[in-house]
């Protein structure tokens, strides 16, 4: 395997212990008989794609690329954190040279055309491009020419390039002299990148992503310190980060708006990842309430401000009320301006969700004195079904249902966006050296099958367009023959 595995870190490896975050339960074997995922071999049950389906692969730059330190690209952050040789990495591996992509563009457009995808997602090295982080410190000529020979190259194969701009690989020199994320500058550094790339592909790229799950980054760069920058700012430095990559994304879609939409007619849109949180127990309102928290600190997180304007109200209740009960005169939570939830409402052309699998959640509320986390802000504790076949990651079971609900859930909650499904699929098991791999097939006609699935939205709409105007109507009319009565016995 060439390709650099992010969930390599240690991390994610050791056994469960009490602090990890999801817990083994073992549910009772009802909830496994009657919600176990079909996994006889089958074909798609659901119809066929409509017509202007696409199917991609995908890929990031500092995965496959290699050549970290060639033809002027400055070191990521990444590059930094796998070279520190502390143990941040299973096997202290690095991508260094990973797939060595950087040198084999025509044999991996060639590899594309054989497994006849019609559009393939990467991302670009933001250090490769400009080797300070900075436009003004420099532009990396080279680093432009890959990417346009790249981008050539897929569409001489009619091969549609959808370009990430940032999968997790920060310039090494914004988070030395500036804290990364944690500066608000960063923001606006990402932003002047952003106007770079579409200056410089847009004639050809004319699907953005600006962020690949910036969620994963705040949380294992800022919280857990698991992943590069490595910093454990417990239950304020990701939610710092991510308030400065909404900004930075919603900045870099405006300028898109602004300067180039007119004449590249483009569509600029964030990646999200999240896995599906289904109620321990469907009876239970706690449980209810817990698995809901944890889709809105989730999705919610970046989707709410992209979509509505402003982080969902359960973080802002729950983080505000922690911080206060800290000792904190302010919530842990930054705050949107006006103005800000204005320019960041409405910066996304389309969403995108990347979704692996599913939690069981249920409601633990944790004292405040344990001091500020993300997992004590949360209350809630992650389950899974041992039931659930798992994969070659630990943290990784194949549930397809959870892949619907979780459709379900962003289709209602965002307005119906168009969804492009940038990130799923099922991880190598360490053991398999030889194409012994049923079990991805499985994986992928299970989650495939359950994106086929008529939307739930339909029954939704129902609900709202014909359920709640006629109980409406009918609290009206009530209400008017009980006033009549009532006017009637006074007089
Ligand atoms: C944030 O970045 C700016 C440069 O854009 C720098 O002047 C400032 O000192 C940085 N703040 C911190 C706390 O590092
Ligand atoms: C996007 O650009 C168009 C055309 O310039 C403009 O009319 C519109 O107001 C912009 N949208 C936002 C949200 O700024």
């Amino acid at each position: 395997m060439c390709f650099f595995r992010y969930g390599g870190e240690p991390g994610a490896m050791k056994p469960v212990k009490a602090v990890t975050l999801w817990w083994v339960l073992l549910l009772v074997s009802r909830l496994g008989a009657t919600r176990k995922e079909s996994l006889e071999e089958g074909s798609f049950y659901y119809g066929t794609f409509p017509l202007g389906f696409t199917w991609g692969v995908g890929s990031s730059a500092f995965q496959t690329e290699g050549a970290w330190d060639q033809d002027g690209k400055g070191p990521s952050i990444w590059d930094t954190f796998t070279h520190s040789r502390k143990g941040n990495v299973l096997g202290e591996e690095t991508a260094d040279v990973a797939c060595n992509g950087y040198y084999k563009v025509q044999e991996d457009v060639a590899l594309l055309r054989e497994l006849h995808v019609s559009h393939y997602r990467f991302s670009l090295s933001w250090p490769r491009l400009l080797p300070t982080g900075v436009r003004a410190d420099g532009v990396n000529k080279k680093g432009i020419q890959f990417y346009s020979d790249f981008i050539d190259a897929l569409l001489n194969s009619n091969i549609t390039p959808i370009v990430t701009l940032h999968h997790w690989d920060l310039p090494q020199l914004l988070q030395v002299n500036y804290g990364g994320w944690q500066n608000v500058s960063t923001a606006n550094y990402f932003s002047d990148y952003a106007s770079l790339c579409f200056e410089a592909f847009g004639d050809r790229v004319k699907h953005w992503v600006t962020f690949s799950d910036p969620r994963t980054m705040a949380e294992k760069g800022y919280e857990t310190g698991h992943h590069a920058p490595g910093l454990k700012l417990h239950g304020t430095g990701l939610y710092k980060a991510a308030h400065h990559v909404i900004k930075a994304h919603a900045q870099a879609w405006h300028s898109y708006n602004n300067t180039w939409r007119s004449k590249q007619q483009g569509l600029v849109g964030i990646s999200l990842n999240c896995d599906w949180g289904e109620p321990v127990d469907i009876s239970n309102p706690k449980d209810i309430e817990a698995a809901e928290r944890y889709l809105q600190f989730c999705l919610g997180w970046f989707a709410n401000p992209i979509y509505a304007g402003d982080y969902p109200q359960v973080m802002k209740d729950h983080i505000g009320r922690k911080s206060a009960e800290q000792g904190l005169d302010m919530s842990r939570l930054p705050v949107f301006s006006l103005q800000e939830k204005s320019y960041i409402k409405g910066t996304s052309d389309f969403l995108g969700l990347g979704h692996f699998t599913t939690r069981y959640i249920t409601e633990r509320n944790y004292p405040s004195r344990q001091g500020p986390s993300y997992q004590n802000d949360r209350d809630l504790v992650e389950l899974v079904d041992p039931n659930w076949p798992d994969l070659g990651s630990k943290w990784l079971h194949s549930v397809p249902w959870g892949f619907r609900r979780l459709l379900n859930f962003a289709q209602t909650q965002y307005g119906n966006p168009p969804i492009y499904v940038t990130e799923n699929g099922a991880s190598q098991k360490l053991h398999c050296t030889q194409l012994c791999d049923e079990w991805r097939i499985q994986y992928l006609k299970g989650y495939t099958n359950e994106m086929l699935k008529e939307p739930f939205l339909s029954y939704m709409q129902i609900m709202t367009e014909i359920m709640v105007p006629t109980v409406c109507t009918l609290c009206i009319l009530i209400a008017a023959v009980l006033l009549m009565l009532l006017l009637r016995s006074l007089s």
